[in-house]
């Protein structure tokens, strides 16, 4: 990872700790920023297998997880990285949006860190975060703000216009449904397994996109809203799929197959019409050349292969993560932490966990 310049104001390397536990991800990186750039030692996700069970995430047993989690992720990411706890300089931390419980369980962590340590802390917003995923791989290269940005995960869908990796604007956000939360109960309707949205995607290749018509929410949208709806899509499908006598168990399996392997298609296509819609009515309205996208939807191809000729054949630039990068991880949390640090501020140590966007506060300070 190229390019970018030492973190402190006097230019020096400096190590720093990220750690991300804001949905059923327990997350701990390490990076190193100087002057040859930022390099990650260390990355480590240990995913919550627990919800599989219930198709959808449980948030008392995502922070009871976290919880017996945290200690093990944080001694091996700093194993990893080769890096010993007295040595590091500063802690990055999500600290909201998500749920409060799982929320707690990192910034608790990362808060007595630095308090005992008298090191900086940096309370980093989720949705920024995954923003930052883009400058970790892309320091040097294509993307710069500004650029219109879509985040679109299990908990989250915002189209942001980010004028500075870490000043941005929200410009419209799901009224309802996440977009992966709709993969994840959709796939949940046709039985494919838990979480969703990767198996629905999977399934959707072998299936015809325009089978079924399913519903799209413009919302306004030649009037430029840019606020989402998928709540009503995932209903219409669930309607469908009842007149269809669905879970049927037609002596025909592959009718069967089929018939899933078509829905799963034809709403798959209403989503990726939705989002690239609203987001290339976004840069139209701002003006804006440069596109991003990230967190877990990102993964998904059909969105990824619309967008890229959408956005080419508009003159625009598409920005996306590699897809391992896509999904809740600590690199993207500390990457967005160094971007504050270099702006010379972090957070107070008596900083709080936001569960919500629009309350979300970062109870920043000019660096000691
Ligand atoms: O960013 P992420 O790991 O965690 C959250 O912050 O939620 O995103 C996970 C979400 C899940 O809803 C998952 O089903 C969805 O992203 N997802 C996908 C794909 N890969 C993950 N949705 C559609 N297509 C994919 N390929
Ligand atoms: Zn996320």
């Amino acid at each position: 990872m190229p390019g970018g310049g030492g973190v402190t104001r006097s230019g020096a390397t400096m190590l720093l700790l990220a750690i991300e536990t804001s949905c059923d991800d327990t997350c701990v990186a390490v990076l190193r920023d100087g002057a040859a750039g930022v390099s990650l030692l260390s990355n480590l996700v240990s995913s919550q297998m627990i919800h599989a069970e219930y198709q959808g995430v449980v948030p008392e047993l995502a922070s009871r997880e976290h919880m017996r989690t945290i200690g093990p992720v944080l001694r091996e990411a700093l194993s990893r990285a080769q890096v010993p706890l007295d040595a590091i300089e500063a802690v990055g931390v999500t600290n909201g949006p998500g749920l409060i419980g799982s929320l707690l369980v990192g910034l608790s962590l990362a808060k007595a860190l630095a308090y005992a340590r008298d090191i900086p802390v940096v309370g980093v917003n989720h949705i920024e975060a995954h923003l930052a995923s883009l400058a970790l791989e892309h320091e040097m290269s294509a993307v710069r703000p500004p650029f219109i940005g879509l985040v679109a995960s299990g908990g989250h869908t915002e189209i942001v216009l980010a004028t500075d990796w870490s000043r941005w604007e929200l410009l419209g956000a799901t009224r309802d449904d996440a977009a992966g939360e709709a993969f994840d109960k959709v796939a949940k309707l046709l039985g494919l397994g838990f979480p969703g949205g990767p198996i629905l995607a999977r399934t959707a290749e072998a299936g015809r996109a325009d089978a079924y018509a399913f519903p799209r929410a413009w919302l306004d949208l030649a009037r430029g809203e840019l606020d989402l709806s998928f709540s009503g899509l995932k209903t219409a499908v669930k309607l469908f799929l009842d007149r269809q006598g669905w879970p049927m168990a037609p002596a025909d399996s592959d009718t069967r197959a089929r018939l899933v392997a078509d829905v799963a298609a034809s709403f798959q296509e209403a989503v990726v019409d939705v989002l690239a819609a609203k987001l290339l009515k976004a840069a139209e309205l701002t003006g804006v050349h440069d596109v991003v996208i990230a967190g877990g939807v990102a993964a998904n191809r059909a969105l990824r292969e619309r967008l890229a000729r959408e956005t080419g054949r508009r003159g625009l630039a598409l920005h996306a993560p590699a897809p391992a990068l896509c999904a809740d991880n600590a690199a993207m949390v500390g990457m967005a932490a160094l971007h504050h640090l270099r702006r010379g501020e972090c957070s107070r140590y008596d900083l709080a966990a936001i569960p919500n966007l629009d309350d979300w506060d970062g109870f920043y300070r000019p660096l000691p």
